[in-house]
């Protein structure tokens, strides 16, 4: 028996000014595209915005349903709408921000295992590490280098092909 561990590491900033210039433009523009979710249910409205290696930004609010289950997280709208605006372009980051009600200071929006998923769908298909970049809580924001360190043992497509 071998014990292994499993090591991830993350940056924590103390504000949005102290991000590098890309990302602090890229977590504004999350923080725009919160403004769009349409919550009515959860009162939880979140803001997502994909960068691509062209340069391009992506956004995506949460969309709900009278039917819950049927709405959609804002990681996923943005990422499969930038799959489908940018097909083949390899997505260099994602920020995500929340604001609960109408409040407009932004907490935490750690991603549900759903859009975890769908996030490393993309690093495994272009073979590059996607920074994800979130609140932590109020005035930390957090910077990972991959989306595998948000998702250990992801599975992907080399196990459906026996790989
Ligand atoms: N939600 C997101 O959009 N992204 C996340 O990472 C977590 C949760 C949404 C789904 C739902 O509309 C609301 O937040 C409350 O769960």
């Amino acid at each position: 028996m071998q014990k292994i561990q499993l090591t991830s590491s993350y940056e924590e900033y103390n504000s949005l000014n102290e991000l590098p210039a890309e990302y602090k433009s890229l977590m504004l523009e999350a923080h725009d595209a919160a403004k769009t979710a349409y919550a009515p249910y959860s009162v939880f409205h979140v803001g997502a915005a994909v960068l691509l290696a062209n340069g391009k930004i992506i956004k995506g609010s949460n969309q709900e349903n009278a039917a819950y289950p049927s709405g959609l997280c804002a990681e996923r709208v943005a990422v499969f709408a930038s799959s489908v605006q940018y097909p083949g372009v390899k997505i260099k980051a994602i920020a995500v921000t929340a604001m609960p009600g109408n409040m407009e200071v932004p907490v935490m929006a750690s991603p549900c295992g759903a859009c975890r998923q769908v996030m490393v769908e993309y690093e495994h298909l272009y073979h590059q590490d996607i920074k994800f970049i979130m609140y932590g809580s109020v005035n930390k924001i957090i910077v990972l280098d991959s989306i595998k360190a948000l998702l250990p043992f992801s599975f992907n497509s080399d196990q459906l092909s026996g790989k």
